[in-house]
């Protein structure tokens, strides 16, 4: 199976480079399944009924998430439906939606995609995402051969977690991938038939941090106050994934390899995304970057 795995898709300019670039993609790259993380697509917080139905009409198959999944609010509604989302596994039962999902590929062949979250350097607590994968996957001690490929989208912050836990699934799952981040790393590898990167990156504004304006970024570490966050919504977008192939057999992996692509949009705007700013602090921005606007509606997707 060739299994494309894309990294957080943000905001509007996200959703907009993945309707632009991965039917293509598909066909090109023949791929049977598209896994997406869409936890940053409604304006760059969150995910909304709306936003994911954009990444589906795009073409993805399942929506991986991490712990901005909460930051909309129809989203607590959504994950009830059936719709292939999922939320980290290891939030508190009592919440929502599921983050183990058994679904079919285009040629009917069924796939698993398991979604997890870090707690290294993470402001939630949750339970230990190493047991909670043993508790979809079987303890370590028993590894058995896999009945269909399972990828593993492990939502963290560091790099040894995210290694870590290929290591630890290695030989069980098909995939690992780490996101989370927004910063593609180039180490994509096979343990033990498990294939591995410890982050996809993201889908989103190339000319940004993490998906932010510059200029609000800075001033928000620069000041160390909260201040207003902008979500670059228009310029140049990355896609950052990686294609996995799995043996049709034994349905490890068999390759891992990074895919990105570059899109250019018209016209960059900001969308501010704090309702509290007055208008009066709405200013020009003098960058290349264009305009600062005021939010123009309550959501800035
Ligand atoms: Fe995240």
């Amino acid at each position: 199976m060739r299994i494309l795995m894309i990294g957080d898709v943000v905001g509007k300019l996200g959703r907009q480079t993945l309707t632009r670039l991965l039917p293509a993609i598909r066909e090109e790259q023949n791929l049977d399944f598209v896994v997406a993380n869409g936890e940053n697509a409604a304006g760059g917080f969150g995910l909304s009924a709306r936003t994911a139905n954009d990444i589906f009409a795009a073409g993805v198959d399942v929506i991986t998430s991490g712990n901005h999944i909460w930051d909309q609010n129809d989203i607590y509604t959504y994950l009830t439906t059936d719709a292939p989302v999922l939320r980290p596994l290891n939030y508190s039962a009592q919440l929502p939606g599921r983050g183990w999902i058994v679904v079919r590929d285009r040629a009917n062949a069924p796939i698993g995609v398991l979604n997890l979250q870090g707690v290294v350097l993470m402001p939630q607590h949750l339970d230990n995402p190493f047991e909670a994968a043993d508790r979809v996957l079987g303890s370590r001690e028993a590894i058995k051969p896999l009945a269909m490929p399972i990828v593993v989208d492990f939502h963290a912050e560091t790099t040894a977690e995210k290694g870590a836990m290929a290591w630890y699934l290695a030989g069980r799952v098909s995939a690992v991938v780490g996101t989370h981040t927004h910063v593609a790393t180039a180490d994509p590898r096979i343990i033990k038939g498990t294939a591995f990167v410890t982050d996809l990156g993201m889908t989103g504004p190339r000319d940004s941090v993490i998906g932010s304006d510059p200029e609000t970024a800075i001033r928000h570490l620069l000041l160390q106050t909260p201040g207003q966050r902008n979500v670059v919504v228009s310029g140049v977008a990355m896609l950052n994934a990686v294609v996995i192939e799995t043996d049709p057999q034994t349905h490890l992996a068999v390759s891992i390899t990074r895919l990105d692509r570059f899109i250019e949009l018209p016209t960059c705007v900001w969308y501010n995304r704090s309702r509290a700013t007055p208008k009066s602090s709405v200013r020009r921005s003098t960058s290349h970057y264009g305009t600062f606007l005021p939010r123009p509606r309550p959501h800035p997707d």
